[in-house]
């Protein structure tokens, strides 16, 4: 395997020196694209959050900052991933507000109905089965809970293309089905939005 698509596969599920080097370059390099897709719901005030394939913990670190009265439960299942989230979060563990869990999505070990929000940044491209693991999300919302979906792949650009055949099982989504999943999964209402001249994506959902 040549190194680039070595590199570029840490993506997937972070591992050893490579996987620190790029769950570093993920914190700042999806900043941006994260802070957009939480723009999308300001008007939330959640109690309890689950971050999905959370990878390095910047975006577990921002909901616990956009929302000071939430604790958030940030899960991955790779295990470089889950221990670079809990140092960067380690004051708000300390403080209690936030539990970093190396889990899988396709199989959620958390209990059911808790949550008021679940957000999943540039990861669902990996996750083994939309509509399966959707409804692993449903199950840990509680009635009335919201799924943000953000991407920065739309599906339908030559760059997602390009990374699908680069790293081995991932496949970028439209946000049509996208939210065919999740209404699928049992979310009664999912709403899409596309950045004005990016390929970002954002889809919510409501349980
Ligand atoms: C491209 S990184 C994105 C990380 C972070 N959300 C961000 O925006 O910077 C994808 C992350 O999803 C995690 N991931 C992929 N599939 C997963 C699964 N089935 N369960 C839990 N985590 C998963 C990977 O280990 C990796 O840390």
């Amino acid at each position: 395997m040549g190194f680039i698509k070595k590199f570029i596969s840490q993506t997937r599920k972070p591992e050893g020196f490579l996987g620190k080097l790029m769950v570093n370059s993920m914190n700042s390099g999806h900043a941006k694209m994260a802070d957009w897709g939480l723009s999308h719901i300001e008007s939330i005030v959640p109690d309890e959050i689950v971050e999905l394939g959370c990878g390095g913990g910047r975006n577990a670190g921002e909901l616990l900052k956009r929302y000071p009265c939430a604790k958030v439960t940030a899960i991955d299942y790779s295990e470089v991933s889950a221990s670079m989230a809990a140092d960067y979060n380690r004051a708000m563990i300390d403080a209690g507000r936030c539990k970093v869990q190396q889990g899988d999505v396709s199989a959620l070990n958390l209990p059911e109905g808790k949550y008021d929000l679940a957000t999943a940044f540039e990861t669902i491209y990996f996750w083994p089965g939309l509509e399966k693991c959707f409804a692993q999300v449903a199950k840990v919302l509680k009635s009335g809970g919201c799924f943000l979906v953000v991407c920065e792949l739309d599906g339908a650009d030559g760059f997602g293309r390009k990374y699908e055949k680069l790293i081995d099982g991932m496949k970028c989504y439209t946000t049509a089905e996208i939210e065919a999943a999740m209404k699928a999964a049992g979310f009664s209402a999912a709403k899409a939005d596309h950045h004005r001249d990016k390929p970002w994506i954002a889809v919510i959902a409501r349980k």
